[in-house]
């Protein structure tokens, strides 16, 4: 209806409707402008690499449990680890997790680097997982986008362009809409609008806080978005 997106919208909803997940901070503790554990954010970033929130939070509790710092999981057992990532499948990830705790400890003295470029190097960190560090436990105004971001921009914009074609022009535009303020509560917040009301199948647009500048709402195309190029 003529109104714009903004970060400011959303970021309103997030601090009203952000999922409680053991790797965040509460709302008390947002407002005080404090900032997750870095190790707690890379341990959950790795294991939710295609893996569902639901599936992650025993096993991130046992992780801590047992593994409280970086240190302490770099100078754990690679049997042990293996077996308490024994379920969670993808195995490669589990030995990129000790490889790359044993870098922070031994090259970075247990402190991650805390920026997008310093991430990348690391081993088992991508161009997703490092921008997802970057922002969430650094709040640096990098563009996180995954599979939920894609689709609330391809319905915010209407895009309809099928993926992976359209994935420059849907990055382009999540990061346009990046804030300098709060980056890193930016974008969970994308994600969760894209987990609890931008979801796939029966979008809840009535009540999501992008609804007027939404423009697939408006064209009525929310649920066949995003396309996606025939296999
Ligand atoms: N999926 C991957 N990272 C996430 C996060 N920080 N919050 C919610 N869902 C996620």
């Amino acid at each position: 209806d003529g109104t714009v997106a903004t970060a400011a919208d959303l970021l309103d909803w997030y601090d009203r409707n952000a999922r409680v997940m053991p790797w965040r901070v509460g709302p008390h503790d947002r407002r005080d402008g404090v900032r997750p554990d870095p190790y707690r954010v890379w341990l959950s970033e790795v294991m939710l690499q295609q893996t569902t929130v639901a599936a992650v939070r025993d096993y991130f509790h046992r992780f801590i449990a047992r593994w409280p710092t970086v240190l302490d999981l770099a100078a754990a057992e690679d049997a042990d680890v293996m077996g308490e990532w024994a379920g969670l499948g993808y195995y490669a990830r589990a030995r990129n997790l000790l490889k790359c705790a044993r870098v922070v400890a031994d090259q970075h003295g247990g402190t991650f680097p805390d920026a997008r470029e310093g991430l990348l190097q690391l081993p088992g960190i991508g161009p997703y997982t490092a921008s997802a560090i970057a922002s969430i436990a650094f709040d640096r105004p990098e563009t996180v986008v995954d599979g939920n971001v894609e689709r609330v921009m391809a319905r915010l914009h209407d895009v309809h362009t099928p993926l992976p074609r359209a994935k420059p022009e849907l990055t382009a535009l999540a990061a346009a809409l990046t804030p300098q303020a709060r980056p890193g509560d930016y974008a969970q917040a994308v994600m969760d609008l894209g987990a609890t009301i931008c979801t796939p199948r029966s979008p809840a647009c009535g009540i999501c806080p992008w609804r007027d500048p939404c423009l697939a709402r408006t064209n009525g195309t929310a649920a066949d978005l995003p396309r996606k190029e025939p296999k």
